[in-house]
């Protein structure tokens, strides 16, 4: 199956916003432990360096989103919450994403991108590490489980 990765804005990715906070799927930090996707999403929808991509199945479907905050330095920027539908899972779309973003940030003159996961994520830690992200620290107790945060980053 092909998928394309198109920008998109928050309404119309609404559903999978939803989706994700039913799930559960993203493991909240000590500090945040009411973290919402649709929340922290919809407060960063003004922020100028705030960017979504939505992927699309053949159909379509939106089956995943990732997102971009731009740092405080013009030419870096994080990569925050990302999320493929259970249904899509194991196709490589959430490889296809990060593959994605890596094209966006060498096309634009992007000098760093920065992520943050949790230690027991071996999914999206496969992927970062898959795509040439190097591991430069490691939060200790940092989740509302006691796992880790695990942060990563890519020069280019
Ligand atoms: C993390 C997530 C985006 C991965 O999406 P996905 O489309 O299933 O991932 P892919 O199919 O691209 O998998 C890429 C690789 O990771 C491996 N992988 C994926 N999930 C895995 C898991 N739970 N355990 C072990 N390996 C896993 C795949 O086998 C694949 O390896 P390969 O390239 O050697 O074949 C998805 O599981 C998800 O949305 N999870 C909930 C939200 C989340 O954790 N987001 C990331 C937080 S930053």
């Amino acid at each position: 199956m092909m998928f394309k990765l198109l920008l998109a804005n928050n309404e119309s990715s609404k559903l999978l916003f939803d989706e994700a906070d039913t799930e559960k799927a993203f493991l909240p930090r000590v500090s945040d432990p009411d973290f919402s996707v649709s929340a922290f999403l919809n407060k960063m929808k003004d922020f100028q360096g705030y960017k979504l991509f939505v992927s699309q199945a053949e159909l379509g479907e939106n089956c995943g989103f990732i997102s971009l905050l731009q740092n405080k330095e013009k030419n870096s920027y994080s990569i925050g919450p990302m999320y493929v539908k259970k249904e899509y899972r194991g196709k490589s779309i959430g490889k296809f994403q990060v593959e994605k973003i890596i094209d966006w940030a060498r096309s634009n003159g992007i000098e760093k991108l920065h992520t943050e996961t949790w230690g027991q994520n071996k999914g999206s830690r496969k992927i970062f590490e898959d795509l040439g992200f190097q591991l430069t620290k490691e939060k200790q107790n940092d989740r509302v489980n006691g796992d880790s945060t695990v942060v990563y980053q890519i020069n280019f």
